[in-house]
């Protein structure tokens, strides 16, 4: 029997967008650096690797356009297998670079591409909280700078049989669940407790957020305080979710997903047996945080 290839990385996820301008402008504001690339469109990258985490396509509407993942070069071929085996069918590459494209059963786009593994190699809490002492609270210019994409969270009709195809496929692991809500997958190399989720909604395949990870506590509030000063005013937080730990806040983007910075979230190490919890739905959102508002789970591509 063959043993199932995994990926190791989210590289990147794709949007289409009305906006290009209105794109460059958020995502500065939220602490990326923003270039464009070749063939129209936006790079949005880390300030300190400089390693690209999203790209933005000019369209109609706000969509999601891919997702990018990252494997072990001699996977490759075992992981087309496995997704085509799952219901996938295997596309042309739209940009004519390295990697092999996919369109997913409901018609998400995704491709794979051997690179290096971009996965933490541990929990990242070492700096997570300043502790208490003189003058340990920081200043209201602590620069807010975003270190790398942890996840990404899309709607769908059924987030169970998604997660089923993503784990068949990819070879990604279930962390924790709240059936009929939301699934939370990891990879199985060193990971993140989640690098995709799946919450469950009617209407059409679409983004929810991404989640980038800041250093500290304060650069949670920080940042959600210099959103909110920008313009950026919509969004729900500071909290802490109950799968993966996090804490969390997120800011609504101009066409109604959201980006979250977070840190300290749970990890996963390489080949390590995990339990999937069955999350009780009190707890599928958050331990603790504001009163969810309204607009957070509307299908925004509906
Ligand atoms: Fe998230």
């Amino acid at each position: 029997m063959t043993t199932q290839a995994a990926i190791h990385s989210l590289r990147r996820f794709g949007l289409s967008v009305p906006d290009l301008a209105q794109a460059e402008r958020f995502y500065r504001c939220f602490g990326l650096d923003v270039a464009p690339f070749e063939g129209g469109g936006l790079s949005i990258r880390t300030a300190a690797h400089g390693r690209e985490v999203a790209r933005m396509h000019l369209g109609p509407r706000k969509q999601l356009h891919h997702l990018s993942f990252g494997a072990f070069d001699g996977d490759l071929d075992q992981l087309a297998t496995q997704a085509i085996e799952a219901g996938a069918r295997e596309i042309p590459a739209y940009d004519g670079g390295p990697g092999r494209w996919f369109v997913d059963p409901d018609g998400r786009a995704f491709h794979i591409v051997a690179d290096e593994n971009r996965s933490p190699k541990g929990r990242t809490t070492e700096e997570l909280i300043v502790h208490a002492g003189p003058n340990a609270a920081p200043g209201r210019d602590l620069e807010v700078r975003p270190r790398r994409l942890g996840h990404v969270m899309l709607l769908t009709t059924d987030a169970g049989r998604t997660a089923s195809f993503y784990m068949r496929a990819l070879g990604m692991r279930l962390s924790d669940a709240t059936e009929g809500i939301v699934s939370f997958l990891h990879h199985p190399h060193g990971s993140d407790h989640h690098v995709i989720a799946f919450v469950q909604s009617p209407g059409p395949a679409a983004f929810h957020h991404a989640s980038f990870e800041v250093p500290t506590v304060d650069a949670v509030g920080i940042g959600a305080n210099r959103m909110a000063g920008h313009g950026y005013k919509e969004g729900w937080g500071v909290g802490r979710h109950y799968a993966g730990s996090n804490f969390f806040h997120y800011v609504r983007d101009p066409w109604g997903s959201f980006v979250e910075y977070f840190c300290d979230m749970d990890y996963i190490p390489a080949n390590t047996p995990w339990e999937p919890r069955k999350v009780a739905p009190e707890n599928s959102l958050s331990s603790w945080g504001p009163e969810l508002p309204d607009y957070f789970l509307v299908n925004s591509e509906a």
